[in-house]
């Protein structure tokens, strides 16, 4: 639902998020479980993201007789992912877009600034005709996906959303600093950042969980 505090922000609390990110967030995951609790809470995320993509009426046949009914219209879509954690969402949201295209945008933080630093950026050549999806599981200091936007936007393509599982009222704010257009949806909005810039309670790091790199 959105959050009247900021309607930018849309917090998707249905029971079954909920109840699935508890279990993402304890230490007893496993590495398996991490993986596919991230898929299946993505694929409900991709539902709340797009529900307000237009659709037009279309005249079809049923085995029992004509009728109108609406089909998806308006811009194709574009997920990009923000590597590494960002891949572990694609696969449950395009169990649900089939059609959208992927994008990838390596970007690492500098340990000590905190600041991203790009080594990798591949985005479908018809970008700019698709309306992208940045996908990262931890809207944390917010400077990636900040980042992210600016990148996908210099390109001519529109960017409206930001999808990511957990986000710090630090990252919220400064991704709405600097595209203050772009509504986010977040299954929780956590407490804070610590000093090393991971959110608290938060799950970890999100890459490590799911490659179980550590
Ligand atoms: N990235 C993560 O993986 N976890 C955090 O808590 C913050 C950034």
């Amino acid at each position: 639902m959105t959050n009247p505090a900021d309607p930018k922000v849309r917090v998707a609390d249905h029971p079954l998020v909920l109840h699935k990110l508890t279990l993402l967030r304890s230490i007893e995951t496993t590495t398996d479980n991490f993986r596919r609790l991230l898929r299946e809470i993505s694929t409900l995320l991709a539902y709340e993201a797009t529900r307000d993509l237009p659709t037009v009426s279309v005249q079809i046949t049923t085995p029992i007789g004509p009728c109108a009914a609406p089909v998806l219209a308006g811009k194709k879509l574009c997920l990009a992912a923000i590597l590494r954690a960002g891949t572990g969402m694609l696969d449950g949201m395009l169990d649900v877009l089939p059609n959208a295209r992927v994008g990838h945008i390596g970007l690492y933080r500098d340990p000590t600034t905190l600041r991203p630093v790009e080594y990798y950026f591949k985005m479908p050549e018809d970008v700019a005709e698709r309306s992208v999806i940045v996908v990262d599981p931890m809207l944390a200091t917010g400077h990636s996906a900040a980042q992210a936007f600016t990148r996908i936007k210099d390109l001519g393509a529109i960017a409206p959303k930001m999808v990511c599982l957990l986000a710090a009222p630090e990252g919220i704010a400064a991704l709405s600093a600097l595209h203050p257009e772009v509504e986010i949806v977040t299954a929780a909005i956590d407490e804070r950042l610590n000093e090393h810039g991971y959110i608290v309670p938060g799950l970890g790091d999100a890459g490590d969980r799911l490659f179980g790199t550590k």
